[in-house]
């Protein structure tokens, strides 16, 4: 059964259907989302999560923001659009696929001067939709391409959530995994839990166990000891942004099994469609960190495990080097070596 994480309702005076990740193993819950308002806090918030996913639920949300001025002056649509795609962008800004999508709408509302503020609105629905069936696409190339690098393993690990919750197909890296584990039901998959927010355990193993792929459940600091007890032979795991070096931004904890990989000369993958790729940004330096709230790490899911007034550090990514990465695995193929001669040559 797929996942339904998000789903446009009715034509381009309709809303959004999203289902709350934060509820997620325990309660499967639709939310309606009728406000562009809406949609931007349930980003923040992780409702939907995941860089592609955030993408097209953006798209989406300038959609839902512009239905006011439909029947407006084409110059009060205008001002509207911008004002929307702008408030949009302010949601989180670590995933490039966020701004890669508004900026797609905005660049095609400007190609399209002489529209109508109705036909306007109605193209912009059009190629939302094209951002949601294009991402699936890329999903199932992504999966192609990957699945042979992990033939040979009788284990792999991956970190965070990259499957059909975090993106419109069946995911990035974990798209790859379905894939493997398919040509391979003996695969055995090890999901991080990922700290603080545990997309490892709630949501990746949610999507393992659903699709009956043998799968076990880690804290992440026990990554170190699965390696040295050759348990896996491969990591995977997908990407918010990667620079036009290589240097690929993702959950907190990439950094670190990009690290133990070298270490102990295990292969380390990055699987992210061509819209998370920022050719604008030399090197992961300048990726944006998302710094998100001490209580995430305190109160975790309800229950204080800190003193009060504990100072806390909350980065919600790192940044793990090129030089770290075995290989990018894309909808255009796999990029190797890592580096941006590679890469430019494989995105054009
Ligand atoms: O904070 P999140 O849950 O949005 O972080 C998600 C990740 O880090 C994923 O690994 C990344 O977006 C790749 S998803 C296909």
């Amino acid at each position: 059964m797929p996942i339904p994480t998000q789903s446009w309702r009715g034509d381009a005076t309709g809303h959004l259907d999203l289902l709350d990740q934060t509820l997620l193993p325990t309660e499967t819950r639709v939310l309606e989302l009728t406000t562009v308002e809406g949609v931007w806090e349930a980003i923040k918030a992780l409702r939907v999560r995941g860089a592609p996913a955030i993408g097209v639920a953006a798209a989406y949300g300038v959609v839902i923001g512009c239905q006011t001025e439909r029947g407006g002056s084409a110059e009060r649509f205008r001002a509207r659009l911008s004002e929307v795609l702008d408030y949009l962008a302010t949601s989180r800004p670590t995933a490039v696929n966020l701004f890669w999508a508004l900026d797609r709408l905005r660049a095609m509302a400007n190609g399209l001067q002489d529209l109508a503020p109705t036909a306007l609105h109605d193209r912009l629905l059009e190629e939302a939709r094209a951002i949601e069936s294009e991402d699936r696409a890329m999903c199932a190339a992504m999966a192609e391409h990957g699945a042979p690098l992990l033939a040979g393993c009788e284990g792999v690990l991956t970190h965070c959530n990259t499957g059909a919750l975090a993106t419109a197909g069946d995911g990035t890296a974990l798209a790859v995994i379905f894939a493997a584990a398919k040509a391979n039901p003996l695969l055995k998959v090890y999901a991080d839990e990922t700290r603080p927010l545990l997309q490892g355990a709630r949501l990746t193993m949610w999507e393992l166990l659903q699709r009956g792929v043998d799968a076990t459940l880690i804290c992440d600091s026990m990554a170190a000891w699965v390696m040295k007890e050759r348990r896996v032979q491969a990591v995977i795991v997908g990407a918010d942004r990667i620079a036009a070096n290589g240097d690929a931004a993702n959950k907190i904890g990439t950094y670190g099994l990009s690290v133990l990989c070298k270490a102990h000369s295990i292969p380390f993958y990055v699987a992210a469609p061509s819209s998370t790729f920022d050719l604008t940004l030399a090197d992961g330096e300048q990726i944006p960190i998302e710094q998100r709230r001490s209580e995430e790490i305190t109160q975790g899911f309800g229950k204080q495990t800190a003193p009060d007034n504990c100072p806390v550090y909350n980065p919600a990514f790192d940044v793990a080097p090129a030089t770290n990465i075995t290989a990018l695995i894309t909808e255009r193929g796999v990029i190797q070596p890592v580096n941006e001669a590679s890469i430019r040559r494989a995105l054009g």
